[in-house]
Order: C-alpha cells, then structure tokens, then sequence
C-alpha cells in the first residue's frame, strides 16, 4: 500500500493499494472514535462496494446510513444536495459523526458539499471508486453541485480527513469510464511529468498503484501551494475551461474526462497557433489521447462554446484565465480578454478537427 500525506488547511492521509474496502473500518477508526457514518453513493456503486464497507465500518463499531443517488452528472444537483442534508439531520448526526463518500466524482462531490456544509461543516472520508475520483476529485478539498448555468457554480472547498482509494474497484468500469481518468492523467503528465505523460496510451495496468500514486503527489503539491485556488492551483483546470463547456452545451451527456480530452487538445491547438507552445507539442497530446481511446473533436461550434465558458466560475471580471501547454511538462496560465474567447476556442477546435481528419486519412 501506498500513503501520500496531504499537508493542506486539514493534513490527511490518501491510502492507495489492492483491497483497501475490506479495511476501510480499521482506516477510520484511526482518524476518529466509533460513531454515525452516513455513506453516501450512487445506484450503481451501492450493490458492487457499499456492503464491503458497511460491513468494515460495523465491525470497528460504526453505525452506518446510507444516501443513495441515481448515478451520473445530473445528480450533482442542489435537489440531491438538499435530501442529503435533511437525511443526515433526520439521522440526528452531530459534528462528532462523519460522512463517507463511496464512488466516483459526482457523489464525492455531492458528499464533500454536504460535509462542507451540514452544521457547518463535519468530517468527511473520500473512498474512491472510479479511476478519475482516485486520480484527482478525492483530493484536494474542492466540493460543489452544478446549477442550471454550469458546472460546480455551488461550492466550497472542504479538505476530506482520510482518502482510502482501493484499486481493485477500477476492475469493475466500464473502458470509457476508466478512460474518464485517463484524460485526467494525461493532464498531470502535460503539466508537470512527461514520463508520466508518456505512459498514457500504453498498457499500465501493472502500475497502477504507482500511477496513482503519482498523479495524487503532483496534485497535492499543487493545493499545498495554493490550496485555494488563487494562482498556481489554476493549472489543474488545463482543459476544463473548454471542457465544462462542452459537458454544459451537451447537457452533459458528454462525461467530465471525454469533454476534458476535447478541452486539452483545443487548448494545445490554440496555444500552438498563439506561439506559446514548442512546435509538435499539440500533436503529441492529441495523438496521445487518441491512443488512449479519447476524443479530441468538439461536436459543437466555437460560438456555442465560447457563450458557455463565459458563464463558467472560471472567469473572473473580463478574463478568463486559460491553461496553455508550452512543452509536454510545462504549462502557463494566460488571461484571455472575454472579447478574444471565442478567437482562442475556434483556433483551438479547428486545430483538433484538423489533426483528427488527417489523422483519419493517414496523412499524420
Ligand atoms: N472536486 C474535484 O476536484 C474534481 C476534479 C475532477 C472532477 N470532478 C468532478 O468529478 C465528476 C466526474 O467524476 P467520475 O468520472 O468519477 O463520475 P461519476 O461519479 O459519475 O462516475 C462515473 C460512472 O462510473 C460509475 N462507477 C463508479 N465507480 C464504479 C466502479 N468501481 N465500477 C463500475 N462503475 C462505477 C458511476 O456509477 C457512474 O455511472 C464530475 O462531476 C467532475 O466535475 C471534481
């Protein structure tokens, strides 16, 4: 097993190995005395995992609830937001009981707000199941539910106490789902690790654990640094800006990493085409997410985009500030006047479309 320790506003513990759920009571009851757990899942992880972990949690003296959303993006909703915080008042939870995230990033998400939220704030544990919450959304501290205008415009930043990521649990996702945090992974490798980026596209189901265990390092150093999101933390979002507007324009129905890989490779592309980027940079991150099963081509119009991104939290006054690669490893952010956006995305989408058909016709 691998421990990475976070040292932000609250320092805990992200345990990372093979058959962590069978153990998750004995993890807890290091970080608080027995007491109310409240689990929060989805429909889907509920049947696979919940029983594992209540029965962990029960055998080291915890009581346990469970709240239960439909899975999927729609359920990161101020609707579910509300039940979980009237169920855990009905379950008469004090400040001394926790709140168990059990899933991918939509109930982690869910849960952390509560967490964040409920008598102002208790302790919460991530427990993550898909490869995107493992690599990213578990750490960090960031929890929100989407409104009507978009993504996680409703949130707040609430550190978990314990991460218990169980790597076994990736065997049960779906290809596309895995490849959600696969676009996650590339992220980090563009950012800040090459030989992390040059993993992606290979098989590395070997080392998954230690690629894990990467992607958690490079993220905590990062939120350690800036944990609140002011400068060096906005790296993270390198393909969200365009990507939450892709999830947003396809009533998401696009998933967070497939519309992130759109997002990342538009931005490569718009960063090549602004001369930031060294020359074959935009390639190498497209053809790697093709390799990985990804997709680079947004199905919707720069303008489409552009009025979506305008209404992401991203944007601060008249800019917005974009992630744009310079080299595999190395990122800038530059500040984008709301008067060039749609410049910036267009270039960036006709870049992709571009390698994708020559791509298709061999010509790459
Ligand atoms: N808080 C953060 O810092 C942060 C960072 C990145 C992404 N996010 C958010 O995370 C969300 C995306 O996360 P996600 O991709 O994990 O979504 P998700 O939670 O919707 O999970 C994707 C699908 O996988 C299923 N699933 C989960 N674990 C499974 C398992 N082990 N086996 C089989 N199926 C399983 C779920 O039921 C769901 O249908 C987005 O809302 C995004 O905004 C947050």
């Amino acid at each position: 097993m691998k421990k990475i320790r976070v040292d932000a506003s609250v320092k805990y513990d992200v345990l990372i190995g093979k058959g962590l759920l069978e153990k998750s009571g004995d993890f807890i009851s290091g970080i608080t005395e027995p007491c109310s757990a409240v689990i929060i899942t989805d429909d889907i992880v509920s049947p696979l995992y919940a029983d594992k972990v209540k029965k962990s949690l029960e055998k080291s003296g915890f009581e346990c609830d469970f709240f239960v959303i439909p899975n999927g993006e729609s359920s990161k909703s101020l609707e579910n937001f509300e039940k979980a915080l009237e169920l855990l008042a009905e379950k008469k939870l004090t400040s001394s009981d926790i709140i168990v995230a059990l899933g991918g990033g939509v109930p982690g998400d869910l849960a952390g707000f509560a967490a964040a939220s409920y008598l102002r704030g208790i302790r919460f544990v991530q427990i993550p199941t898909t490869f995107l919450a493992a690599v990213d959304s578990s750490v960090g501290g960031k929890t929100a539910v989407n409104l009507k205008a978009g993504k996680n415009l409703a949130g707040a930043f609430h550190q978990p106490s314990l991460v218990i990521c169980d790597t076994d649990a990736f065997l049960s996702l779906p290809k596309d789902v895995f490849a959600d945090g696969v676009a996650e992974t590339v992220k980090y490798g563009v950012l800040t690790d090459s030989a992390l980026f040059d993993k992606m596209g290979t098989d590395f189901s070997e080392d998954i654990e230690e690629i894990v265990a990467r992607c958690v390092q490079i993220k905590a150093e990062i939120v350690e640094a800036d944990e609140f999101d002011k400068g060096k933390r906005m790296l993270l979002n390198f393909g969200h800006t365009i990507g939450h507007a892709v999830e947003k324009c396809s009533e998401f129905k696009i998933t967070h990493g497939h519309a992130v890989a759109m997002g990342m490779a538009a931005a490569a592309f718009a960063a090549e085409k602004e001369g930031i980027s060294e020359k074959g940079t935009a390639d190498k991150i497209a053809d790697t997410l093709l390799k990985c099963g990804l997709p680079i081509a947004s199905p919707f119009k720069a303008e489409e985009l552009a009025a979506a991104a305008l209404s992401d939290k991203k944007r601060r006054g008249d800019t917005i500030t974009f992630v744009m690669p310079q080299r595999i490893g190395k990122c800038l952010l530059k500040k984008v006047s709301v008067c060039d956006i749609e410049k910036i995305i267009s270039e960036g989408i006709e870049g992709a479309d571009m390698y994708k058909a020559q791509k298709t016709f061999g010509q790459r």
